[in-house]
């Protein structure tokens, strides 16, 4: 296509011509890097209207509610993918060949074991921590356990931190629950697949035999493929920026698990589980429903609106049936359900909702399965950022990778004070 270009009138009766990009899906973009030349930069505060990067990860239509990693639909990988599979997949490109398959699950659980150290490390913490605020702390001390992995300039520095960090971030997550439960750690058994392994280290206890729940193993490995990438969301955006200044894979990751905890981004489940059971039966649905309204409440529908789609969350979908599979197979007659079945109806007929098109996300579900399967409220960011490393190891990756990539620095509109001149104390107001 012939170069496009976009127009800029600028004050002052000037103008530039900036180039116009396009990708293989999506909106185009117009290159303003050279504006800076102009004396002008842009202001976009969230970044409503800004990439910050090329990417060939992940593609997101909000409109459309359309998610593809890697040009495949998330519903095809959410039933017929496994998740080290899609990990394959996000950071290579390309689905493995049996083989690749193999040798990578077999690499994967030759780092499933902790560092022994690290056991003290939780020591440090009390038992009420939050097992977020253990995991953002662990997860940034590992740079201190494994330094053979730290030059993120090595191709195989990044390759091995990599696969420290898919492969041991059940372990630690687990290790997380277990301390916040006064339970012992519970050693990895890479007999068991991935998602098996995890719930083996949460659940199973020294003193009696632990079977995995196949039905379990499923939802939960459904769990980690939803969760795993998102395109430019908040804390990958983190990682990226982290990334840019080559700190270590861990610090950037331990940057990454801190910004996905708020409850405007991953701590969206526990913040959801949380209002439906603040909310507690059905008839008190519509008094929340009019307070998510009330711009003078700070109150907001866990679990609803996004700020890319503007249809169906197409991963809300996958988990709403899968949160009926494991209801139903697990025989958990969960009256939060019905709450939050209620609370779904309504608000899709609610003229509010509807205009502002604030559509069920993938964490209004998330918290219902995680719920049903035992694992504690605090834990259910745990096991997001669990799932989300390979997403934001993707990413670290693909920046690291392109040519020529820079410290990232975004520039502000100045509304301070102009220059003054210092007082001293001495002349200053009593
Ligand atoms: C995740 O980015 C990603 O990809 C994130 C994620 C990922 O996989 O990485 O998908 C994971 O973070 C999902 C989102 C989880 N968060 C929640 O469920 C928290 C509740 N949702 C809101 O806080 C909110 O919807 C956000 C933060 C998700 C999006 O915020 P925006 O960008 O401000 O939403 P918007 O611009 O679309 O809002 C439009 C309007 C606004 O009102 P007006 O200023 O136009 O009057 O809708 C309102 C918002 O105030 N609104 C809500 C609402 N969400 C938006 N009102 C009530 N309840 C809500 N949940």
């Amino acid at each position: 296509m012939a170069d496009m270009k976009a127009k800029l009138e600028l004050p002052g009766n000037d103008s530039i011509e900036l180039p116009v990009k396009q990708g293989s899906l999506g909106q185009d973009v117009i290159d303003i890097s050279k504006l800076g030349s102009t004396g002008h930069f842009t202001y976009d505060p969230g970044f409503l209207a800004t990439a910050s990067c090329e990417s060939a990860i992940t593609f997101i239509d909000g409109g459309k509610g359309i998610l593809l990693h890697r040009g495949y639909p998330i519903e095809q990988l959410a039933t017929e993918s496994d998740y080290l599979d899609l990990c394959f997949l996000l950071i290579y490109g390309e689905l493995p060949t049996k083989t690749q398959y193999k040798e990578f699950v077999a690499t994967v659980k030759n780092h499933t074991m902790v560092h022994e150290q690290l056991v003290h490390f939780f020591r440090g913490f009390r038992r009420d921590a939050h097992p977020m605020s253990m995991l953002c702390g662990v997860t940034g001390a590992l740079s201190a356990f494994y330094q053979d992995s730290l030059d993120v300039h090595d191709k195989q520095h990044r390759r091995i931190a990599a696969f420290r960090l898919i492969s041991k971030m059940p372990t630690i997550a687990a290790m997380c629950y277990k301390y916040s439960i006064g339970q012992p750690f519970v050693y990895p058994q890479n007999s068991l697949s991935y998602a098996g392994n995890f719930l083996h280290m949460m659940f199973s206890v020294p003193s009696e035999e632990y079977k995995v729940n196949p039905i379990v193993e499923k939802a939960m490995d459904r769990i980690f493929i939803l969760h795993a990438d998102h395109e430019q969301n908040a804390s990958t955006s983190t990682v990226r920026l982290a990334g840019s200044s080559g700190a270590n894979p861990f610090a950037c990751i331990a940057a990454g698990i801190a910004s996905l905890w708020g409850p405007a981004h991953g701590g969206a489940n526990e913040a959801c589980l949380n209002m439906l059971e603040e909310i507690g039966t059905v008839d008190r649905i519509p008094e929340f429903i009019e307070r998510a309204k009330d711009k003078d409440d700070p109150f907001r529908l866990m679990g609803f609106g996004h700020r890319v789609y503007k249809n169906f969350d197409p991963r809300a979908k996958v988990m709403r049936e899968t949160c009926h599979e494991v209801l139903d197979e697990l025989k958990v007659n969960d009256p939060l359900l019905d709450v939050a079945m209620e609370l779904e109806r309504i608000a899709l007929e609610d003229e509010y909702f509807v205009s502002k098109k604030l559509y069920p996300n993938v964490d209004f579900y998330s918290g219902l399965i995680m719920k049903a399967i035992g694992i504690p409220t605090s834990m259910f960011t745990v096991i997001f950022a669990l799932s989300r490393t390979v997403g934001w190891i993707a990413h670290w990756k693909e920046m690291l990778d392109q040519p020529g990539h820079k410290i990232g620095r975004p520039r502000q509109l100045y509304t301070g004070k102009t220059e003054r001149d210092f007082i001293s104390h001495a002349d200053r107001q009593p």
